[in-house]
Protein backbone atom coordinates (compact mmCIF):
# COMPACT_ATOMS: atom_id res chain seq x y z
CA UNK A 1 0.00 0.00 0.00
CA UNK A 2 1.48 3.32 -0.98
CA UNK A 3 1.55 6.13 2.10
CA UNK A 4 3.60 8.86 0.14
CA UNK A 5 1.31 11.66 -0.13
CA UNK A 6 1.86 14.97 -2.07
CA UNK A 7 -0.19 17.09 -0.42
CA UNK A 8 2.57 17.75 2.47
CA UNK A 9 5.50 18.77 0.08
CA UNK A 10 3.10 20.60 -2.42
CA UNK A 11 5.07 24.12 -3.44
CA UNK A 12 8.35 22.67 -2.07
CA UNK A 13 12.06 23.75 -3.32
CA UNK A 14 11.35 20.21 -5.49
CA UNK A 15 8.21 21.35 -6.67
CA UNK A 16 9.56 24.59 -8.24
CA UNK A 17 12.35 23.92 -10.40
CA UNK A 18 10.15 20.54 -11.40
CA UNK A 19 7.58 22.62 -12.66
CA UNK A 20 9.48 25.55 -13.72
CA UNK A 21 10.87 22.90 -16.38
CA UNK A 22 7.47 21.13 -17.06
CA UNK A 23 6.21 25.04 -17.89
CA UNK A 24 9.09 25.32 -20.31
CA UNK A 25 8.84 22.55 -21.42
CA UNK A 26 4.69 22.37 -22.25
CA UNK A 27 5.17 26.11 -23.49
CA UNK A 28 7.89 25.38 -25.84
CA UNK A 29 5.72 22.55 -27.09
CA UNK A 30 2.80 24.45 -27.55
CA UNK A 31 4.42 26.91 -29.94
CA UNK A 32 3.81 24.39 -32.88
CA UNK A 33 0.02 23.94 -33.91
CA UNK A 34 0.38 20.45 -34.26
CA UNK A 35 -1.30 18.29 -31.75
CA UNK A 36 1.21 16.54 -28.48
CA UNK A 37 0.16 13.98 -25.94
CA UNK A 38 1.09 15.21 -22.21
CA UNK A 39 1.78 11.59 -19.80
CA UNK A 40 1.96 12.10 -16.47
CA UNK A 41 2.86 8.74 -15.00
CA UNK A 42 2.42 9.64 -11.28
CA UNK A 43 0.16 12.28 -11.23
CA UNK A 44 -0.88 13.13 -7.57
CA UNK A 45 -3.97 14.63 -7.08
CA UNK A 46 -3.62 17.64 -9.10
CA UNK A 47 -4.54 20.73 -6.59
CA UNK A 48 -3.17 21.89 -3.10
CA UNK A 49 -4.80 23.82 -0.60
CA UNK A 50 -1.56 25.54 1.15
CA UNK A 51 -4.02 25.48 4.03
CA UNK A 52 -4.97 22.21 4.38
CA UNK A 53 -3.74 20.20 7.43
CA UNK A 54 -1.52 18.37 5.05
CA UNK A 55 -0.01 21.21 3.63
CA UNK A 56 0.24 23.05 7.31
CA UNK A 57 2.05 20.16 9.24
CA UNK A 58 5.09 20.72 7.27
CA UNK A 59 5.48 23.68 5.82
CA UNK A 60 7.40 23.02 3.13
CA UNK A 61 5.73 25.09 0.72
CA UNK A 62 7.25 28.03 2.41
CA UNK A 63 10.39 27.55 1.60
CA UNK A 64 10.09 26.86 -2.05
CA UNK A 65 7.51 28.87 -3.97
CA UNK A 66 6.67 30.85 -0.42
CA UNK A 67 10.05 32.49 -0.58
CA UNK A 68 9.56 33.61 -4.55
CA UNK A 69 7.82 36.87 -5.93
CA UNK A 70 7.51 37.86 -9.35
CA UNK A 71 9.80 41.37 -8.67
CA UNK A 72 12.67 39.07 -7.55
CA UNK A 73 12.61 36.77 -10.42
CA UNK A 74 10.56 38.03 -13.41
CA UNK A 75 12.58 35.48 -15.74
CA UNK A 76 9.39 33.54 -14.34
CA UNK A 77 6.84 35.39 -15.21
CA UNK A 78 5.11 32.46 -17.20
CA UNK A 79 4.90 29.48 -14.33
CA UNK A 80 4.11 32.17 -11.99
CA UNK A 81 0.47 33.28 -14.18
CA UNK A 82 0.61 29.66 -14.41
CA UNK A 83 0.56 28.73 -10.76
CA UNK A 84 -1.61 32.24 -9.71
CA UNK A 85 -4.11 30.95 -12.23
CA UNK A 86 -5.53 28.36 -10.09
CA UNK A 87 -5.92 31.12 -7.40
CA UNK A 88 -9.22 32.96 -7.37
CA UNK A 89 -9.22 36.94 -6.42
CA UNK A 90 -12.12 36.55 -3.72
CA UNK A 91 -10.01 34.83 -1.38
CA UNK A 92 -9.45 37.04 1.13
CA UNK A 93 -5.76 38.29 1.82
CA UNK A 94 -5.26 36.91 5.60
CA UNK A 95 -6.02 33.33 3.36
CA UNK A 96 -3.42 33.97 0.87
CA UNK A 97 0.42 32.59 1.98
CA UNK A 98 2.70 35.02 -0.70
CA UNK A 99 -0.24 35.62 -2.87
CA UNK A 100 -1.47 32.31 -2.99
CA UNK A 101 -4.28 29.30 -1.33
CA UNK A 102 -3.58 26.77 -4.45
CA UNK A 103 -0.54 25.38 -5.44
CA UNK A 104 -1.16 23.51 -9.07
CA UNK A 105 0.66 19.54 -9.74
CA UNK A 106 2.02 18.62 -12.69
CA UNK A 107 -1.94 17.40 -14.19
CA UNK A 108 -3.38 21.10 -13.39
CA UNK A 109 -0.09 22.51 -15.29
CA UNK A 110 -0.46 20.52 -18.11
CA UNK A 111 -3.99 21.59 -18.56
CA UNK A 112 -3.39 24.92 -18.43
CA UNK A 113 -1.48 24.28 -21.71
CA UNK A 114 -3.66 21.41 -23.52
CA UNK A 115 -5.68 22.67 -26.47
CA UNK A 116 -8.27 20.92 -28.02
CA UNK A 117 -5.99 19.00 -30.59
CA UNK A 118 -4.13 17.42 -27.62
CA UNK A 119 -4.40 14.69 -25.58
CA UNK A 120 -3.68 14.14 -21.64
CA UNK A 121 -3.21 10.65 -19.88
CA UNK A 122 -2.61 11.11 -15.98
CA UNK A 123 -1.84 7.87 -13.75
CA UNK A 124 -2.19 8.00 -10.36
CA UNK A 125 -2.20 4.96 -8.14
CA UNK A 126 -3.33 5.92 -4.62
CA UNK A 127 -6.64 5.17 -4.31
CA UNK A 128 -7.96 9.02 -2.13
CA UNK A 129 -5.31 11.05 -4.74
CA UNK A 130 -6.79 9.19 -8.02
CA UNK A 131 -10.22 10.13 -6.51
CA UNK A 132 -9.17 13.74 -5.53
CA UNK A 133 -7.29 14.06 -9.12
CA UNK A 134 -10.47 12.64 -10.81
CA UNK A 135 -12.61 15.94 -9.00
CA UNK A 136 -9.63 18.33 -9.51
CA UNK A 137 -9.27 17.85 -13.04
CA UNK A 138 -13.19 17.98 -13.54
CA UNK A 139 -13.86 21.60 -11.60
CA UNK A 140 -11.36 22.93 -14.41
CA UNK A 141 -12.33 24.65 -17.06
CA UNK A 142 -10.08 23.08 -20.31
CA UNK A 143 -9.76 23.95 -23.60
CA UNK A 144 -8.62 19.71 -24.32
CA UNK A 145 -11.73 17.61 -23.92
CA UNK A 146 -9.44 14.47 -23.85
CA UNK A 147 -7.85 14.57 -20.71
CA UNK A 148 -7.69 11.11 -19.37
CA UNK A 149 -7.45 10.13 -15.60
CA UNK A 150 -6.36 6.24 -14.60
CA UNK A 151 -5.75 4.64 -11.10
CA UNK A 152 -3.11 2.28 -12.48
CA UNK A 153 0.33 1.79 -12.75
CA UNK A 154 1.83 4.63 -14.67
CA UNK A 155 4.77 2.55 -15.38
CA UNK A 156 2.66 0.22 -17.20
CA UNK A 157 0.96 2.97 -18.88
CA UNK A 158 3.68 4.58 -20.31
CA UNK A 159 4.65 0.86 -22.11
CA UNK A 160 0.90 0.47 -23.57
CA UNK A 161 0.90 4.66 -24.86
CA UNK A 162 4.26 4.78 -26.57
CA UNK A 163 4.77 6.03 -29.21
CA UNK A 164 1.69 8.34 -29.26
CA UNK A 165 -0.25 8.38 -32.40
CA UNK A 166 0.29 12.53 -32.68
CA UNK A 167 4.52 11.58 -32.90
CA UNK A 168 4.82 14.48 -30.40
CA UNK A 169 4.87 13.78 -26.88
CA UNK A 170 6.22 15.03 -22.87
CA UNK A 171 6.36 12.07 -20.67
CA UNK A 172 6.71 13.09 -17.17
CA UNK A 173 7.93 10.34 -14.59
CA UNK A 174 7.75 11.67 -10.65
CA UNK A 175 7.50 8.77 -8.53
CA UNK A 176 7.59 9.26 -4.73
CA UNK A 177 10.66 6.70 -4.94
CA UNK A 178 9.18 5.03 -1.50
CA UNK A 179 9.54 2.00 -3.37
CA UNK A 180 13.29 1.67 -3.91
CA UNK A 181 13.16 -0.50 -7.38
CA UNK A 182 11.45 2.60 -8.57
CA UNK A 183 14.76 3.86 -9.69
CA UNK A 184 16.16 1.46 -11.32
CA UNK A 185 12.25 1.09 -12.89
CA UNK A 186 12.44 4.41 -13.62
CA UNK A 187 15.36 3.91 -16.10
CA UNK A 188 14.21 0.46 -17.65
CA UNK A 189 10.74 2.05 -18.61
CA UNK A 190 12.46 5.91 -20.05
CA UNK A 191 15.14 3.45 -21.87
CA UNK A 192 12.40 0.82 -23.26
CA UNK A 193 9.96 4.04 -23.94
CA UNK A 194 12.78 5.38 -25.95
CA UNK A 195 13.01 2.79 -28.17
CA UNK A 196 9.67 2.96 -29.25
CA UNK A 197 9.82 7.10 -29.30
CA UNK A 198 13.20 8.55 -29.69
CA UNK A 199 11.86 11.78 -30.56
CA UNK A 200 9.64 12.25 -27.50
CA UNK A 201 10.54 14.78 -24.38
CA UNK A 202 10.91 12.89 -21.55
CA UNK A 203 11.38 14.64 -18.00
CA UNK A 204 12.32 12.42 -15.19
CA UNK A 205 12.31 13.59 -11.40
CA UNK A 206 14.55 12.74 -8.74
CA UNK A 207 15.29 13.47 -4.78
CA UNK A 208 18.95 13.28 -3.46
CA UNK A 209 18.33 11.63 -0.13
CA UNK A 210 21.15 9.26 -0.93
CA UNK A 211 24.13 10.46 -3.25
CA UNK A 212 25.20 7.04 -4.15
CA UNK A 213 21.67 6.01 -5.59
CA UNK A 214 21.33 8.62 -8.05
CA UNK A 215 25.18 8.76 -8.91
CA UNK A 216 24.05 5.48 -9.80
CA UNK A 217 20.32 5.85 -11.54
CA UNK A 218 22.87 8.56 -13.86
CA UNK A 219 25.08 5.43 -14.84
CA UNK A 220 22.56 3.21 -15.64
CA UNK A 221 20.56 6.11 -17.62
CA UNK A 222 24.14 6.69 -19.50
CA UNK A 223 24.82 3.38 -19.95
CA UNK A 224 21.62 2.78 -21.79
CA UNK A 225 22.85 4.73 -25.01
CA UNK A 226 20.45 7.61 -24.74
CA UNK A 227 21.65 10.76 -26.29
CA UNK A 228 20.66 14.81 -25.88
CA UNK A 229 20.15 14.85 -22.23
CA UNK A 230 20.44 17.36 -19.42
CA UNK A 231 20.50 17.84 -15.64
CA UNK A 232 18.91 20.13 -13.51
CA UNK A 233 19.02 20.01 -9.85
CA UNK A 234 18.74 22.64 -6.93
CA UNK A 235 20.11 21.82 -3.38
CA UNK A 236 18.86 23.45 -0.67
CA UNK A 237 21.58 21.90 1.99
CA UNK A 238 25.20 19.73 1.58
CA UNK A 239 24.38 16.22 0.67
CA UNK A 240 24.13 14.24 3.78
CA UNK A 241 23.65 10.21 5.37
CA UNK A 242 21.31 11.57 7.57
CA UNK A 243 17.21 11.23 6.54
CA UNK A 244 15.84 13.79 4.11
CA UNK A 245 15.99 15.20 0.79
CA UNK A 246 18.69 18.09 0.83
CA UNK A 247 18.40 18.30 -3.89
CA UNK A 248 16.19 17.71 -5.99
CA UNK A 249 16.68 17.35 -9.69
CA UNK A 250 14.95 16.69 -13.23
CA UNK A 251 16.65 15.13 -16.20
CA UNK A 252 15.42 15.53 -19.49
CA UNK A 253 16.03 13.80 -22.79
CA UNK A 254 15.71 16.13 -25.53
CA UNK A 255 14.82 19.05 -23.70
CA UNK A 256 13.82 22.42 -25.92
CA UNK A 257 16.48 24.44 -26.89
CA UNK A 258 15.76 27.04 -24.88
CA UNK A 259 15.98 25.33 -21.60
CA UNK A 260 19.76 25.08 -20.89
CA UNK A 261 20.44 28.69 -20.89
CA UNK A 262 17.09 29.47 -18.78
CA UNK A 263 17.73 26.76 -16.22
CA UNK A 264 21.95 28.23 -16.08
CA UNK A 265 21.06 32.04 -15.48
CA UNK A 266 18.28 30.82 -13.00
CA UNK A 267 19.45 27.91 -10.80
CA UNK A 268 22.37 29.35 -9.10
CA UNK A 269 19.48 32.78 -8.75
CA UNK A 270 17.44 29.98 -7.11
CA UNK A 271 20.07 28.55 -5.39
CA UNK A 272 21.01 31.70 -3.55
CA UNK A 273 17.08 32.39 -2.91
CA UNK A 274 16.45 29.07 -1.15
CA UNK A 275 19.52 28.14 0.21
CA UNK A 276 19.11 27.02 3.80
CA UNK A 277 22.98 27.44 4.89
CA UNK A 278 23.47 30.45 2.57
CA UNK A 279 26.06 28.16 -0.21
CA UNK A 280 24.24 27.73 -3.47
CA UNK A 281 24.12 24.14 -4.69
CA UNK A 282 23.52 23.86 -7.90
CA UNK A 283 23.98 21.57 -11.02
CA UNK A 284 23.68 22.23 -14.15
CA UNK A 285 25.00 19.87 -17.05
CA UNK A 286 24.79 18.00 -20.34
CA UNK A 287 24.87 14.25 -19.34
CA UNK A 288 25.04 13.43 -23.14
CA UNK A 289 25.35 15.41 -26.23
CA UNK A 290 22.98 15.17 -29.11
C1 LIG B 1 5.66 12.91 -6.30
S1 LIG B 1 3.98 12.51 -6.40
C2 LIG B 1 3.46 13.23 -7.90
C3 LIG B 1 3.43 14.72 -7.96
C4 LIG B 1 2.95 15.31 -9.26
N1 LIG B 1 3.58 14.71 -10.40
C5 LIG B 1 3.17 16.80 -9.30
O1 LIG B 1 4.19 17.28 -9.81
O2 LIG B 1 2.28 17.51 -8.85
C6 LIG B 1 4.01 10.82 -6.82
C7 LIG B 1 2.63 10.19 -6.94
O3 LIG B 1 2.76 8.92 -7.60
C8 LIG B 1 1.80 8.02 -7.07
N2 LIG B 1 2.29 6.67 -7.43
C9 LIG B 1 3.23 5.92 -6.82
N3 LIG B 1 3.51 4.82 -7.55
C10 LIG B 1 2.73 4.89 -8.67
C11 LIG B 1 2.61 4.10 -9.85
N4 LIG B 1 3.34 2.99 -10.01
N5 LIG B 1 1.73 4.49 -10.79
C12 LIG B 1 1.00 5.63 -10.65
N6 LIG B 1 1.08 6.43 -9.56
C13 LIG B 1 1.95 6.07 -8.59
C14 LIG B 1 1.78 8.37 -5.60
O4 LIG B 1 0.56 7.94 -5.01
C15 LIG B 1 1.94 9.89 -5.62
O5 LIG B 1 0.70 10.53 -5.62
Amino acid sequence: MLSYRHSFHAGNFADVVKHVVLVEMLDHLTKKDTAFEYIDTHAGSGLYNLHSEDAQKLEEHTNGIGRLSIEAFPELARYFEVVHSFNTPEVPPSMLINGLNIYPGSPAIAQFFLRPQDKGWLYELHPQDHELLVNNMRGLRSACKKIKVQCENGFDGLNALLPPRSRRGLVLVDPSYEIKSDYDLVIDRIASGYKKFNSGMYAIWYPVVDRHTIDAMEAKLLGSGLKNIQRFELGIAEDTNARGMTSSGMIIINPPWTLFEKMSKLLPKLAQQLSQDDKPHFKCDVLAPE
